[in-house]
């Protein structure tokens, strides 16, 4: 097992690059040495480099980025007291890779000594409430699988710095821990809980990030002040004014003794707010130290001058020094371990974030919309992609590794957060698209050659992105075909849209037998869509029983007449529409029958109201429509259900699947907005969709953190501090990721709403559920947000307002179920299905007589419905890197809850696995080579389960990750 370990990770690191290593002295043994009679403050040196959000990545990183890195290095190499922590993978490789070797060489002695730390270690700093648990862990797998093969295990971060995300949501700690870091690091925090943890010394704790998880404990230190920056006064940077220490005595502008002083009251306002003799003092802010000299110099001074003019704080000496965040935490460890002090535990999370009584930062949940929903796209894609690849036994040039990064990239806490410049949207928007078409380049030849068994054949195949706006070159054919792929471990059945030019076809499954579909007219005219052509119609059919990690194949060929299966019914799911209103009026699911109202509403931007902060005019929203809603309805072989207009720029669709029981489907359309007000006053616009049902939830409601576990939210309340309520609608805004849920307890119903992307939600009347779902403020949330973005969120596409278009999904029943399953089974199989949607492959290339395997899975068999493949993907010739997850929370299901075991000796039909070597969550550490630290009260210790005869068990919520070397079974 070690061997295969050895062979990944350090063979690999050696042979690419010919630099040597010293005996490493980094890490905790690498520490100053905190002095437990003194206050330790130590100083943390580093600078924020964001991913794109002013400026472009590209802007940032030759403008900014590389002056920093290079500059420090330099400075670093100048005295071995002073430190540095290096953060955002993406931009450390970009500047590494130009790098000569005699500087690689310096960079790799400085990591060895623990000068130069590498921390947090993803490819960027990901945001916390819009991601998804599975992008998270992608991110971070790509930044520090880079770290450990070029710089090895000094650079293995043992620390999360989510200094600037606007809240924090309790999977990052979760995942944090599970990626092996001890400790997580943060300043975006409620005010008044920061005050109460200051007040209470609680502003170190222990968070525990998973209440299904043992060992989910993880250290975490609040900042003391609401931002990262250098403590007022004492900003070096070439770009600070403020006065430089001055220690020449000859000079009439000598300083230094004062300037001590002026910090030390700063750190005994500090201290007085920290449980330990520690305090953590970040030296840094927004791409700082590109001169990094003027920076250091002075810092040395300062330390300098506290050894020559001794202060104290509660008769401690002040005692300052060049740190590291994990110097930090190993001296709060030692404190804590060596006085038996318990740390405050939390178990909620810290979100939403608020700077002031009326700051609430939860417009960011919804803000840009098609960002959030092409980020979805973006992840189905690159799981699919990364299945092929590592299922196909073909070589492929590395083509996926551009989706990765930038996957990486949109995870950035100004990028899926919709919080950046207009210009750097595009560039974000550019990358994905891009590196998307790239990635199906690169697996149209793999998914071609499973089909046809000829090697290297392609079918050209198009990823029909655009088809949200009716645009698919292939499907506008008479003649095209189908691939449709499924990249769950399960067999699904899902309807496939596909935008046609005619409305009549004949359809064949792969065993040649025709089947059923409907064709509707596109809900909106496409038509002032003038660079892309556009078709007039949407086809819609089933894709019945597909394999798992597979495929099946549609051949289309249109017929001139139109066959007239119209039937009608579900009688299990249906919904009902007011005739004098045109809203919806109840829906029946389950076997339960509830009135439901749903409208469209929206409201007024205040002033301060912008991409991140949310904040109404007043109090009140207004219908989009004074009037009834206009409806169609529309009935074919594949749904049913309605057409709603509410506006010429809000529209929807209702539809029940004829062949699915497990939800009602509501498509939105919204756009362009107009932003002016009655009076014409360019006030903004903020659209909400608001469900109205009799549920008794007495305040309370749920969301889910990042897709995976959910929360519990109540209504003008925070578990941890008392919450004041200036702002009572964006207040109670939490991040709706994947879902929603009203629960009525006495009755035993619950009723949820799944998201196709994330946005923000409430509850804000029992019974109700609120969720935001487009946002058009002409304003710029920079007094309340401190954050000067410049544009407003007022986006134009195709020459006009953007139009957005998603979908919601309805899910209503008692709470034990459906009878086979909870009603939170059947919620977890929805959003499932919807994250990791099968994707049609098409193309009007003449492939027929290629058409050798019309259906094809690389699974011997489908795993059980709780565990799934979270992670397949190529890692080294011969290995591929395995993640297996358990889908459920502890309790969610009587069954399905349980521990599954999943045997992995003969699964796939592609190949078999020969040695399995466990990781931590990032695959970069072995786990039974990996501790974490201790601390008193906190049970942190990770059981290591073996793996006998290739048979993995998981608890509920276990992610277990493994690097498999196979041997190829079948080559094509
Ligand atoms: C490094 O720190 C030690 C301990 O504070 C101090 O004695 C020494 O002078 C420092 N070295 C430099 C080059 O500043
Ligand atoms: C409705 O539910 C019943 C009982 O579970 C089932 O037998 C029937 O097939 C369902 N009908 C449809 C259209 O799914
Ligand atoms: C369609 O998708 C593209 C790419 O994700 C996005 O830019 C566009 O806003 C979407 N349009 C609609 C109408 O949803
Ligand atoms: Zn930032």
């Amino acid at each position: 097992m070690r061997s295969l370990f050895l062979f990944v990770f350090l063979v690999l690191r050696v042979s690419s690059t010919p630099l040597h290593f010293d005996e490493p002295s980094c890490g905790y043994t690498s520490c100053p040495q905190a002095d437990a009679d003194s206050l330790n403050v130590h100083l943390i040196p580093h600078s924020h480099d964001d991913l794109g959000w002013l400026k472009t990545v590209d802007k940032y990183y030759f403008e900014d980025v590389q002056n920093v890195i290079g500059s420090v290095i330099g400075a670093l190499k100048q005295n071995t007291n002073r430190t540095f922590i290096q953060v955002e993978t993406a931009y450390f490789k970009r500047w590494w890779d130009k790098q000569s070797d005699s500087t690689k060489q310096d960079v790799l002695e400085l990591l060895n000594s623990g000068q130069f730390e590498i921390i947090n270690g993803g490819w960027s700093m990901n945001d916390e409430a819009a991601v998804n648990y599975q992008s998270t862990i992608d991110q971070y797998t790509l930044g520090l699988r880079f770290l450990e093969d070029t710089l090895g295990a000094c650079a293995r971060p043992r620390v999360g710095w989510q200094i600037d995300t606007f809240g924090h949501s309790r999977e990052q700690a979760s995942i944090s821990a599970q990626l092996g870091f001890d400790s997580l690091f943060f300043m975006r925090l409620d005010y008044r809980d920061r005050q109460k943890r200051l007040n209470d010394k609680t502003a170190d704790l222990l968070w525990k990030g998973s209440q299904s998880l043992d060992s989910s404990y993880i250290f975490t230190s609040v900042f003391y002040r609401d931002t990262y920056s250098f403590p007022s006064g004492f900003c070096f940077d070439i770009v600070c004014q403020d006065e430089p220490i001055i220690d020449d005595e000859e000079s009439p502008d000598y300083n230094l003794e004062r300037r001590v002083n002026e910090f030390a009251e700063y750190v005994r306002g500090q201290a007085s707010g920290f449980p330990s003799n520690n305090i953590l003092v970040p030296m840094g802010d927004d791409v700082r130290y590109q001169a990094a000299f003027t920076n250091y110099i002075n810092i040395d001074r300062l330390i300098q001058g506290f050894e020559r003019f001794p202060q104290t704080v509660d008769g401690k000496t002040i005692k300052v020094f060049y740190s590291t965040p994990s110097c930090y935490t190993k001296a709060v460890n030692e404190f804590a371990n060596n006085n038996n002090y318990y740390l405050d535990v939390k178990t909620d999370d810290f979100l939403p974030y608020a700077t002031d009584g009326y700051g609430y930062w939860s417009g960011f949940y919804t803000s840009r919309p098609s960002t959030k929903r092409f980020e979805r796209q973006g992840n189905n894609f690159l799981q699919l992609s990364k299945q092929l690849a590592a299922v196909s036994n073909q070589p492929y040039e590395n083509d996926i590794t551009p989706l990765k990064e930038a996957m990486g990239i949109i995870q950035h806490h100004d990028a899926i957060t919709g919080t950046e410049k207009q210009d750097v949207l595009k560039d974000y928007h550019r990358m994905l698209y891009d590196s998307l078409e790239k990635a199906n380049k690169a697996i149209d030849p793999l998914l071609s050659t499973l089909i046809s068994g000829i090697p290297d054949d392609s079918f050209q195949f198009e990823t029909c992105l655009l088809s949200n706006i009716s645009s698919c070159s292939a499907s506008r054919s008479i003649r095209f075909t189908v691939a449709v792929y499924n990249p769950l471990s399960r067999v699904v059945s899902s309807p496939i849209d596909l935008p046609v030019s005619a409305q009549s076809w004949t359809i064949l499954d792969p065993n040649g037998n025709q089947i059923d579909y409907q064709v509707e007219p596109t809900i909106i005219d496409f038509s002032y869509v003038t660079n892309v052509p556009t078709s007039p119609y949407t086809l819609s059919f089933i894709a019945e029983d597909l394999p798992p990690l597979g495929f099946k194949i549609y051949t289309f060929e249109q017929t001139a007449v139109k066959p007239s299966t119209l039937f009608y019914g579900n009688e299990n799911t249906s919904f009902e529409i007011d005739e004098a209103s045109g809203l919806l009026k109840s829906i029946t699911m389950n076997g339960v029958t509830m009135e439901i109202s749903q409208d469209l509403y929206y409201y007024k931007s205040g002033s301060y109201s912008g991409a991140y902060i949310f904040v109404p005019l007043v109090n009140e929203k207004y219908r989009v429509t004074a009037n009834s809603v206009k409806i169609t309805p529309i009935s074919g072989s594949v749904y049913q259900g309605v057409i709603q207009e509410f506006a010429s720029w809000a529209k929807q669709i209702i539809k029940v699947y004829n062949n699915d029981n497990s939800h009602i489907e509501v498509e939105w359309i919204v756009g362009p907005i107009d932003v002016r007000d009655e009076t014409g006053e360019e006030v903004g616009k903020e659209v909400v969709s608001l469900f109205t049902t009799p549920l008794q939830t007495d305040g309370n409601f749920y969301t889910d953190s990042n897709g995976r576990e959910m929360l519990k939210r109540t209504r003008n309340y925070r578990p941890t501090f008392d919450y004041t309520n200036e702002e009572p609608i964006a207040g109670n805004y939490h991040p709706v990721t994947s879902r929603i849920v009203l629960k009525d307890e006495e009755q035993g119903l619950e009723l949820a709403i799944l998201t196709d992307r994330s946005q923000g939600g409430t509850s804000l009347e029992d019974g109700q559920v609120e969720i935001m779902i487009q946002r058009a403020c002409p304003h710029n949330d920079f007094k309340r947000s401190h954050r000067n973005v410049g544009d407003s969120i007022n986006d134009q596409e195709y020459g006009q307002g953007v139009i957005i278009r998603g979908k919601h999904y309805l899910v209503l029943g008692p709470t034990t179920g459906d009878g086979e399953r909870s009603l939170a089974a059947v919620q977890r199989d929805v959003a499932q299905r919807k994250l990791l949607a099968p994707w049609p492959f098409v193309t009007n290339q003449e492939v027929s007589s290629r058409l050798k395997n019309l259906q094809f899975s690389a699974l011997k068999q489908p795993l059980s419905d709780n565990v799934q493949i979270l992670t397949l993907e190529p890692w080294n010739d011969d290995v591929v890197l395995l993640r297996l997850e358990h889908i459920f929370e502890k309790g969610e299901d009587e069954t399905l809850s349980q521990e599954v075991t999943v045997d992995l000796s003969d699964l796939f039909t592609t190949f078999t696995i020969t040695e399995l070597v466990e990781t931590t969550l990032g695959g970069n550490i072995l786990l039974d080579e990996h501790v974490r630290m201790e601390w008193p009260g906190a049970d942190n210790v990770a059981t290591v389960t073996d793996v006998d005869d290739f048979k993995v068990v998981l608890t509920p919520m276990q992610i277990r990750t493994f690097l498999a070397k196979i041997v190829v079974n079948r080559i094509l």
